[in-house]
């Protein structure tokens, strides 16, 4: 499914078992857990690719939309930005620019250049008769953001004659001021388990739904994400030893974590990683209260763009990084074809394939890695497919609940981010 490799993990052989053994304890809990099948405990979102209920309201709801020619996303951190690793990490970057619809839109932030392109494209295609799903997204319901460019696209359907209880779907808690207000208004509501924080929740509807919308196969996401929580409920696990990586270099003055993707349109990927990781366990306080200012910094590295930016830094910089390779086998492969007056420029590429150049590049970087003593771990998706990235997803979303546990910190709460929500609202009611 994922192959995991760790030859050049460089944690020194006694010290691997060690760590992993404080990890006995947590793999127990999540076993229980996941016998409960419920979503009471903090660690619940692992039972969400195997709940057949949450699977399939997403569906049924998404079959309504299938002829949708147009999905904006309104949603932020947890709430869009694993649908966007997804989407993106299946049908690519461009897809919007293809003749494929739905055409899928995220409007996240409230930054009037973005939005006002999003508003755009949009009038233009409901002006043209065309049928624009909108799908607010937020867990709390109270996102300034999110609440600003729901009631301008809510509006703007409106302006167009387009029934808001038609055309907009809210995923949120049950009972949130959101959830009463969607209700009041006839919208549809998908529901967001209770113990489903943002991060962890791209299994429930809050990734399935839109990404069901856009013609993904969400069944094949969950069995990926299913048979790696199996896996990773078993000890020594993949996702234990990842975290285990993470642990001891961490503790070895490696501050930053990063996670480098030969493959520019798994970019979103890693961003779901970063937050995934930033946002859990970036912590002032461990469980006990104690001061820890615990954290790791994930960074986001493309192959091969980032070895044009980038890579001087690792190789020659601060020896600070703990690095997490991920690669990709393509179904479709691109020939370099041959233009006479170039060939000459570099022999080496005539008639090979781009996805060979992309390896060889990779293999060359992991090499120089290994020359200068340089710890990485390597995942290998052995396809671009939904069971992949669902895998991809659980394993990581279960490293970081494991790093939580190692690090003595709450991986599942966010405190200083509640801290600018406070403070934006207070400016804004000025
Ligand atoms: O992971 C998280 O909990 C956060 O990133 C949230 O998803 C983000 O702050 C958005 O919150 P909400 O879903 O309440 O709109």
């Amino acid at each position: 499914m994922l192959n995991f490799d760790t030859k050049y993990g460089l944690v020194p052989k006694e010290k691997l078992p060690n760590i992993l053994a404080k990890l006995k304890p947590v793999i127990e809990h999540m076993r229980r857990v996941s016998e409960h099948k419920d979503y009471s405990d903090d660690y619940s979102s692992i039972n969400l690719a195997f709940d057949n209920a949450n699977i399939e309201n997403a569906r049924l709801l998404a079959r309504k939309y299938s002829k949708a020619d147009a999905v904006v996303v309104i949603g932020i951190g947890g709430s869009n930005l694993g649908t966007m690793a997804v989407q993106e990490g299946l049908f690519g970057k461009l897809w919007n620019s293809t003749e494929w619809k739905p055409k899928v839109f995220y409007a996240d932030t409230v930054d009037p250049n973005n939005i006002g392109g999003i508003i755009h494209v949009v009038e233009s295609m409901l002006l043209q008769g065309k049928e624009v799903l909108i799908n607010i997204v937020s867990k709390s319901g109270t996102i300034t953001e999110i609440i600003a460019n729901a009631q301008i696209f809510i509006s703007l359907l409106s302006t167009h004659g387009k029934d808001a209880s038609e055309y907009v779907v809210v995923t949120t808690d049950r009972n949130s001021k959101l959830w009463n207000v969607a209700k009041q208004c006839g919208l549809s509501v998908l529901e967001i388990p209770q113990k489903v924080g943002g991060r962890y929740s791209v299994l429930s509807a809050v990734g399935l739904f839109p990404l069901a919308v856009a013609g993904i196969d969400v069944e094949k996401i969950c069995a990926g994400a299913a048979k790696m929580r199996d896996i990773c409920l078993q000890e020594n696990n993949i996702a234990a030893i990842s975290a285990a990586h993470l642990y001891y270099h961490h503790k070895n003055k490696k501050k930053i974590h990063d996670t480098f993707l030969f493959s520019t349109d798994l970019e979103s990927l890693g961003n779901w990683y970063r937050q995934l990781m930033a946002e859990s366990l970036g912590k002032r306080q461990d469980v006990s209260r104690k001061i820890v200012n615990a954290g790791m910094t994930p960074i986001v590295s493309i192959g091969t763009t980032d070895l044009h930016s980038m890579f001087q830094l690792y190789m020659g910089g601060p020896v600070d990084k703990f690095t997490t390779f991920v690669t990709v086998d393509e179904k479709k492969d691109i020939t370099v074809t041959e233009v006479k007056a170039f060939n000459t420029l570099v022999p080496e590429i005539n008639k090979k394939k781009l996805g060979e150049i992309r390896n060889a590049a990779a293999e060359g970087v992991m090499h120089c890695y290994k020359k200068n003593k340089l710890p990485f771990v390597h995942i290998h998706l052995p396809a671009r497919s939904e069971e992949t990235i669902g895998a991809f997803l659980q394993m990581k979303m279960m490293e970081v609940m494991f790093l939580g546990r190692l690090w003595n910190v709450n991986a599942f709460d966010q405190p200083e981010v509640e801290k600018y929500k406070a403070e934006t609202r207070k400016i804004l009611g000025r």
